[in-house]
């Protein structure tokens, strides 16, 4: 569903929206201001590019630091290495589904083998269609190749770079068993929809939740609107262990299947009547178990995700309340009902028509400011070679037409991707906030050019 923006329009964005071009000479040292008029004009702060002093001076510093480790993650892994043995993994598990609320978890050595296990545990017959969005990463959509599976490449929203369900219905077939969104960035996809369209066409929902650790729609948290979800807790992601993963079940028999594929060692551990627990001593041709290190720092970090999605998104918040009223400048689509996290950037779109200048020439700009801002362009999933060729599947992943994926190619072209601060920035998010607006009080001499 492309859902339009459709929050309130504050007076300051009104007003600047009302300025147009007028509004580039409205930037004073102080910040924007509705008093324009000449004598406005001529404090306009040349701009660093021009030689102008930079609107960010703050040093970087430990702003962006992440994973966030301290003397407790040492200590617990220091005593690890004087015993070392695997008895931190079920605490992990037991933790995550305390927070989850959810029957079954398994925590594997990356998301990959957890979101491999995931497709494995579906039992879905050869030729399955599984509709993926193209905005996306291959880790959870190669592996379909080794079960026989078929990605189905769907548009993503380009108001969200999620899948787009109207795309969903389009790209439809008899085939189509389940669909996957991605909550890319740590926006959570439109679940209830995508929930209503899968009931209603007896679709899997299979969540790759890798980036939105506690993100939440409804109080319903994320990962457990799906039949099944697999999580990376690779080092970069909002729940980091070094290089770690974990999936969660709602189900018995998809669990065991689950754990079966990458646990030789576990099926004796399955109730009785267990269909799965002849397979202990050899698994299906993978061990995935998770390292004992990567389950100490899991269980750790998890005790503080909430504390720590709180504070990058606080930072967050007070960059994009202000930075979003300057035309042009917008946020990735969050529903109202929903708690979004982030996970490594704050992604924004510029509309270069409303903004009155390129996308790149308002990140030049904003780079000689010292703001830590690169374009945002994805690369497509569909267009790696190994989708397209014959020797790599058995069923052939279902590619979209060139000009079929318009939300992915407006996302691209529109898409930022600014520093995350992931603690309390008070100083540099004022900084950057004023770099935005000086250059957006240029933009009509920044131009496209
Ligand atoms: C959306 C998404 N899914 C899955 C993965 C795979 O996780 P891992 O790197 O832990 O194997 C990643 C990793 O970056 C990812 O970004």
């Amino acid at each position: 569903m492309h859902t339009e923006h459709s929050g309130p329009v504050s007076t300051r964005r009104g007003f600047m929206k009302a300025a147009g071009a007028a509004g580039a000479s409205l930037y004073l040292a102080g910040g924007l201001t509705a008093k324009g008029g000449a004598g406005a004009q001529a404090k306009l702060e040349a701009l660093a590019m021009n030689g102008g002093p930079k609107a960010v001076q703050a040093a970087a510093g430990s702003a962006t630091k992440w994973p966030l480790y301290g003397d407790e993650e040492i200590a617990a892994v220091s005593e690890l290495l004087r015993s070392p043995d695997y008895t931190p993994i079920a605490p992990f598990e037991e933790a995550w589904k305390a927070y989850h609320g959810c029957a079954y978890a398994k925590a594997h050595c990356n998301g990959t083998s957890a979101l491999t296990s995931m497709l494995f545990a579906l039992d879905l017959p050869p030729g399955s269609e599984i509709l993926v969005c193209n905005y996306s990463t291959w880790f959870p959509v190669v592996p379909m190749r080794f079960f026989d599976l078929v990605p189905v490449f769907v548009d993503a929203n380009p108001k969200t770079m999620n899948i787009c369900i109207e795309d969903c219905k389009r790209r439809l077939t008899s085939r189509t068993r389940a669909i996957m969104p991605v909550h890319w960035y740590g926006l959570p996809c439109d679940m209830p929809e995508i929930d209503a369209f899968a009931k209603e066409h007896g679709l899997d929902v299979i969540e790759d939740a890798s980036h939105a650790h506690g993100a939440r729609i409804n109080d319903v948290i994320i990962g457990n609107w799906g039949r099944i979800s697999g999580f990376s807790l690779q080092g970069t992601k909002p729940l980091p262990s070094i290089e770690g993963g974990i999936a969660m079940y709602k189900n018995r028999t998809d669990y065991e299947r689950a754990v079966t594929y990458g646990n030789y060692d576990l099926p004796n551990s399955f109730p009785e009547d267990s269909a799965y627990r002849k397979y202990q001593g050899t698994a299906f041709g993978s061990k995935l178990r998770m390292h004992p290190v990567s389950a100490i720092l899991a269980r750790m970090q998890l005790a503080k995700l909430d504390a720590m999605n709180a504070a990058g998104c606080a930072q967050v918040r007070r960059l994009n309340d202000r930075i979003t009223q300057l035309p042009g400048l917008s946020e990735p689509y969050a529903r109202p009902e929903s708690k979004r996290v982030y996970y490594s950037k704050n992604l924004l779109f510029i509309d270069e028509k409303e903004a009155g200048m390129s996308r790149a020439n308002a990140v030049k700009a904003l780079q000689a400011e010292g703001v830590d801002v690169l374009e945002y362009s994805w690369k497509l999933l569909h267009t790696y070679p190994l989708l397209s060729e014959s020797q790599w599947w058995r069923h052939m992943p279902v590619l979209p037409a060139a000009d079929s994926i318009p939300g992915c190619d407006e996302a691209n072209k529109k898409a930022i991707q600014v520093a995350y601060f992931t603690s309390d920035q008070p100083e540099l998010v004022e900084q950057y906030t004023k770099a935005f607006e000086k250059v957006w009080a240029h933009r009509e001499s920044i131009g496209t050019a």
